[in-house]
């Protein structure tokens, strides 16, 4: 299938890793012209930059400054954008709301919730100069979902969600499609890292993280297909909702999440 994604300049944040480096890579093998925004140049993004020709920006998409940098990158290179993709976000798991204070509050909806409105405010008028496009925002099952450990993660997710149809009501006439994608568990260094969701969930199960990843957060959190979302799945999702192909979706959030949500 073509996705007509050829020479389509597509900004992704958060990439150097996870479910961000996977979007890179799925554009790029598309032909498009992807600009890559994250604090560190990884060995995967690399790698990208060389084969694809991939622009690999060092920011801190966390700060008021760091978006806008990143899409002014993609327009003096390309002139334009096309498709947007505000996948960065960020969660620390605490024992309770209780442990939560403002800066921490704070740390969680710049990295969440700001970045993807800095980043749309910079990136739009170059959209609805080019006749319109696409902005796809990786929200998350935890907006919806009661999940004290990261209440202030959910809450910012809960915001991206109310973004996307907020947008996507005001821009669809001028072209620029908004949707979401909301994933359960991805196998990424969110869940691998050392210290991450998986050491947690090995620790309370007695057993090693890749079991963890592998058995035991599927069963736990009732995930029907019995295994957790690889990140290139969540980048092939994405990768339809910027195609033309998807030209009349707007609005919209896509669960992907091996059906974990058991409610409508
Ligand atoms: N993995 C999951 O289970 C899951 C489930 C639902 C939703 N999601 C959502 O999917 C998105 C991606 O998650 P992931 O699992 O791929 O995350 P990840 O593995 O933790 O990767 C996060 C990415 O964001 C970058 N990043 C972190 N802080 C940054 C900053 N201040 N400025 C710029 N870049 C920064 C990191 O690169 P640097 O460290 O180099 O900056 C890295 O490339 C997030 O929005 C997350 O909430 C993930």
């Amino acid at each position: 299938m073509d996705l007509q994604l050829k020479d389509k300049v597509v900004v992704v944040t958060g990439a150097s890793k996870g479910i961000g480096l996977a979007l890179v890579d799925a554009f790029a093998r598309e032909g498009a012209h992807v600009i890559a925004g994250s604090r560190s140049i990884t060995t995967g993004l690399e790698e990208l930059q060389e084969r694809y020709g991939v622009i690999a920006v060092p920011a801190d998409l966390s700060t008021a400054a760091g978006p806008d940098a990143l899409v002014a990158r993609a327009v003096d290179r390309y002139g334009t954008v096309d498709v947007l993709v505000n996948n960065l976000g960020a969660a620390t798991p605490r024992p309770s709301f209780l442990d939560i204070d403002d800066a921490e509050w704070q740390r969680i909806f710049d990295l969440t919730l700001f970045s993807a409105v800095r980043a749309s405010r910079a990136a739009l008028p170059h959209l609805l100069d080019a006749g319109g496009g696409a902005i796809i925002n990786i929200s998350s099952i935890n907006a919806r979902l009661p999940f004290p450990a990261v209440v202030d993660y959910s809450a910012a997710k809960a915001g991206l969600a109310s973004l996307t149809k907020s947008l996507s009501e005001e821009f669809a006439p001028r072209g620029v499609r908004v949707n979401a994608i909301a994933p359960g568990p991805v196998r990424t260094p969110f869940w691998t890292a050392p210290g991450g969701f998986a050491d947690a969930a090995a620790a309370q199960a007695g057993t090693t993280p890749q079991e963890a990843m592998d058995v035991v957060v599927p069963q736990s959190m009732g995930i029907s297909t019995g295994r957790v979302t690889e990140a290139h799945e969540v980048a092939d999702l994405a990768l339809f909702l910027a195609s033309p192909l998807a030209g009349n979706i707007t609005g919209a959030e896509f669960t992907i999440d091996g059906g974990q949500v058991k409610t409508l």
